[in-house]
């Protein structure tokens, strides 16, 4: 009997554990990896401009906010680097660069402040 089970349990239990994780383990890395196409590049400066970030920062130094290459080469290697500033573009924070705040900016599309997220960490010298 339960030789006849589990080779047939075996496969269903692989998909439902590992292809999750696979996947999870692709997608986070593929965004991390994949280099920013011109359009990209020129969609997320345009974004910047349009969504006012520019109003607290500065790709190269500190504004109101942390320089962009700053906050590139603080999440460094990080391979959740893009997932975890683009939550903390969308929820704003305060306390890990000082004492003023970010607003939340959730008027910013995910799609958009992926992009945003992943040409900040594009910065990285
Ligand atoms: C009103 C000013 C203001 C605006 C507008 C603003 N920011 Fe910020 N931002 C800040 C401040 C201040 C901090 C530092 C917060 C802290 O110390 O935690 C910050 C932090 C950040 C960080 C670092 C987060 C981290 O995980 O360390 C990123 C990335 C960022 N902002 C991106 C953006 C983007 C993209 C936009 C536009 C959609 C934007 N900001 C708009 C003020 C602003």
């Amino acid at each position: 009997m339960t030789h006849q089970i589990i080779p047939r349990a075996l496969p269903r239990l692989l998909c439902s554990l590992i292809l999750p994780l696979a996947l999870g383990t692709l997608s986070t890395s593929a965004w991390a990896e994949e280099p920013l196409s011109d359009a990209d590049k020129a969609k997320a400066e345009k974004l910047f401009k349009t969504q006012l970030c520019m109003s607290c920062h500065k790709t190269d130094k500190k504004l109101v906010g942390p320089g962009f290459a700053e906050v590139a080469a603080k999440y460094g290697d990080d391979p959740k680097a893009v997932d975890t500033i683009s939550e903390h573009i969308t929820k704003g924070g305060k306390g890990r660069w000082g004492k003023m705040a970010m607003p939340p900016q959730p008027q910013v599309q995910p799609d958009d402040v992926k992009l945003l997220a992943r040409w900040i960490m594009s910065m990285k010298k």
